[in-house]
């Protein structure tokens, strides 16, 4: 079975709370049974991880080397700073895509770079929860046992 590690970082644990027009009103907690369900029903095994330190971020991406096929990261705030994670990314070489609830491009300009883009293998942005299940769909599809034939 297909293992992916979907990574989150700061302040997502607040989605349900923080800035409701731009995140929605559903919660961290909805997120993580959507992203549960969806890996039951699509037949992978995944877990969710959220934290607020950047360290602890790269270190996950680390320990998931030799233990995942697929990584969903949505780093947060740590997309628009973290060349630590961009080099984690890279240094372990395993499918990531990047995840964003918001749609990034339409925000403000501090968010218009992203460092682990250049180690992703695809952005989605701005189709909200959806986007993790599009991204665990995208690797499940290209890098899993099927693609592999
Ligand atoms: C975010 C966008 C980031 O710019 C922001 O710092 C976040 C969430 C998103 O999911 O839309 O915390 O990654």
């Amino acid at each position: 079975m297909m293992k992916l590690l979907v990574l989150n970082g700061p302040n997502l644990n607040m989605l349900g709370i923080r800035e409701p027009d731009v995140y929605g009103r559903r919660t961290w907690r909805d997120l993580v049974n959507l992203i549960l369900n969806h890996a039951r029903e699509t037949g992978v095994f995944a877990a969710v991880f959220q934290t607020n330190s950047e360290g602890a971020l790269v270190t996950a991406v680390q320990r998931a080397y030799g233990r995942y096929d697929g990584l969903v990261i949505n780093p947060a705030a740590y997309t628009h700073t973290s060349v630590a994670l961009l080099d984690a990314v890279k240094a372990v070489g395993i499918p990531t895509v990047e995840v964003h609830i918001s749609d990034v491009s339409k925000r403000e300009d501090f968010r218009q770079v992203s460092y682990v883009r250049q180690a992703a293998v695809l952005t989605i942005a701005g189709h909200g929860f959806e986007g993790y299940l599009e991204a665990m769909d995208y690797l499940r599809e290209h890098y899993g046992p099927e693609a592999r034939g």
